[in-house]
């Protein structure tokens, strides 16, 4: 091997580029190596040529695949879409990686699950999905492990961030409109800050090209990456709000960072009160213990990482 070949920077392929997870990604993968990060405008993944062709183009030595379908209601009307997205186009990426020796990253979903067990899930157990958004991440995870590439799965849960759309601005928009919030009480999980999600993935990425280095193969595997911890909808929706408070003075100015919320409590509702397109698993709550064993990852506590979250929304 030249010198050249022995010390060229990595190349980190990132797709959904402007997804929560994604956004973060492009900041937190950058000491790896040089990334490259494609929005839907560069990489439609509903065009399954062109995810082949771009991979095949730009031949990177990582793909991560942060771009997903990622509607559970939506996705119950419109099954064919997101099956192309969540499961075809991974194949896609898994089949090209399989030819180059690129590692795939994938992030998956706790909704393969159908929530029925007591204690948290680990990977190991049964999936069982309940819904059409759930299937087809399912479908995504199957064709990759079946595809024979390398490859890194990492599922998480109820994913958050002070951008994007997801439970936590929801509940500072609604916190707004109402005096108090009507929320879930009876499904458990533990909120993920899109960030923590993104900079373990560098810690694991950063192993595995240490290990590559070394002349030793990628790390293969499935590995459930979740905050520590576990609450309800309900329990988030009351986190946010008391943390809301805690961390002003907020500017006034910013749009759902700013200013005095109306909803001070949140009256907890059952899944049967709360009607959706899509089922959901009552137990969404996952054990972090094969990544903490392979890569010396700890997850934060989910409540902590609200706090970190909001404190990022400061100007
Ligand atoms: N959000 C959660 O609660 C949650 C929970 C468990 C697992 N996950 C998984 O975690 C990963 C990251 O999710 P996230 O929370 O960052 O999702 P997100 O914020 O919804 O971002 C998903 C990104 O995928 C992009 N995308 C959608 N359709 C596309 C297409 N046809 N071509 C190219 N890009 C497309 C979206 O683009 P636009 O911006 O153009 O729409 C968006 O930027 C996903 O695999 C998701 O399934 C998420």
């Amino acid at each position: 091997m030249s010198l050249e070949a022995a010390t060229a920077a990595p190349r980190l392929l990132v797709t959904g580029a402007h997804g929560q997870v994604g956004w973060h990604l492009q900041r937190a993968l950058a000491p790896l190596g040089e990334v490259e990060a494609l929005g839907r405008g560069d990489l439609d993944l509903a065009d399954l040529g062109a995810v082949s062709s771009v991979l095949s183009d730009l031949r990177p030595d990582i793909v991560v695949n942060a771009a997903a379908y990622t509607g559970v209601d939506k996705a119950e009307s419109e099954p064919e879409l997101a099956r192309v997205i969540n499961a075809d186009a991974p194949a896609a990426m898994a089949k090209e990686c399989a030819v180059t020796g690129a590692l795939l990253v994938h992030y998956s979903s706790d909704y393969v699950y159908d929530g029925s067990k007591s204690a948290p899930y680990d990977e190991s157990d049964a999936t069982g999905p309940l819904s059409v958004y759930g299937t087809t991440k399912l479908g995504g995870d199957e064709a990759i492990v079946a595809s024979g590439c390398a490859h890194i799965i990492l599922r998480t849960t109820w994913v958050y961030d002070i951008r994007g759309k997801n439970f936590l601005r929801t509940v500072l928009r609604l916190a707004r409109e109402k005096d108090e919030l009507r929320m879930v009480g009876d499904q458990f999980g533990a909120p993920t800050w899109a960030r923590s999600i993104a900079e373990a993935t560098a810690l694991v990425l950063a192993r595995a090209l240490q290990r590559r280095s070394a002349g030793g193969a990628w790390p293969i595997g499935l590995f459930h990456l979740t905050a520590a911890g576990q609450t309800s909808w309900a329990g988030f929706a009351q986190a946010i709000l008391e943390d809301y408070e805690d961390i002003l003075d907020w500017p006034a100015e910013t749009s759902e960072f700013g200013g005095e919320l109306k909803a001070r409590r949140v009256v907890e509702i059952t899944t049967a009160q709360y009607k959706t397109a899509a089922r959901r698993p009552r137990n969404s709550v996952l054990s972090n213990a094969r990544i903490q064993a392979a890569f010396g990852i700890v997850m934060p506590e989910w409540r902590d990482q609200l706090r970190l979250a909001l404190q990022d929304a400061i100007r």
